[in-house]
């Protein structure tokens, strides 16, 4: 498997990477799904939705104030590195991720686009018309924040369960499927739009990948199912292509 799709890799121009919670698995940021993930003790429904943070924005601030903390203390490791030289070698190789934890920004990746949104940034509850705005302090001064325009709530600047992503994240995103070869990295795939990509990308002609620990509702459709961490499985591919 592995060796198929480095000879795709070989040979493509253009090359998409859709990541998920499991590339930052071994900087130490919790995943949602799977051994230890966040859904197994906590309530999406609580937490990462309008309606729980209309209801009790204090727990739902609570709740991302320590995944803040969490993250803080975390940094980008080899896939990371991986995915952020290949960008940097090739303006044709993308990285798309679900993840708000801006690891990929912090090794370096190029064009990024953040389907999800970011934890470190925050946006107007009220939607007043400013726009997002970045606030890394650990913790933050007040709880729950307001916004520096109106005065209202803020909120985190991630995309909740029942909201719609950026179009212009999606049109890039989709925009990115057509490529040589689609890779999807460390993510469960069952959250859609996000999952539905790697389809997009398959229907366009690429050739499909996934590397994982553990199977996902996307090994049987893709070309190449790599079992492996995403730290040790994008590093081999790295130092293999170099090789000629
Ligand atoms: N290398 C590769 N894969 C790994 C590793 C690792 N070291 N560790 C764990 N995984 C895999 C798990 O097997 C699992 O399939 O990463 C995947 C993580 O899946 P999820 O926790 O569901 O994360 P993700 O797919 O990114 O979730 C999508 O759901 O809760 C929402 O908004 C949240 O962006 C998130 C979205």
């Amino acid at each position: 498997m592995l060796d198929r799709l480095i000879a795709r890799l070989r040979s493509a121009t253009r090359v998409t990477v859709m990541t998920g919670a499991g590339v930052s698995a071994a900087s130490g940021v919790p995943t949602f799904r799977g051994a230890g993930g966040l859904w197994r003790t906590f309530r999406a429904e609580d937490l990462a939705t309008p309606q729980a943070f209309a209801r009790d924005p204090s727990l739902v601030w609570e709740w991302y104030e320590w995944r803040r903390a969490t993250i803080a203390s975390c940094t980008p490791n080899a896939a990371h590195g991986v995915l952020a030289q290949w960008t940097r070698e090739s303006p044709h190789c993308t990285v798309i991720t679900q993840n708000v934890d801006d690891l990929h920004l912090r090794a370096g990746t190029e064009r990024l686009v953040r389907l999800h949104g970011s934890i470190w940034e925050l946006a107007c509850w009220q939607r007043c018309g400013t726009p997002r705005w970045r606030d890394e302090r650990v913790p933050l001064p007040s709880r729950p924040m307001t916004c520096p325009s109106c005065g209202s709530l803020a909120r985190p600047g991630v995309v909740w369960f029942g909201e719609s992503l950026s179009p212009a994240d999606l049109d890039a995103a989709s925009a990115a499927c057509s490529c040589d070869v689609f890779i999807a990295v460390g993510t469960s795939a069952i959250v859609y739009p996000a999952a539905g990509l790697l389809q997009e990308a398959r229907s366009r002609g690429a050739f499909t990948a996934e590397i994982n620990v553990e199977p996902t509702a996307a090994s049987s459709a893709v070309d190449a199912a790599i079992q492996g961490g995403a730290e040790t499985v994008l590093p081999e591919i790295a130092a293999r292509l170099q090789v000629r």
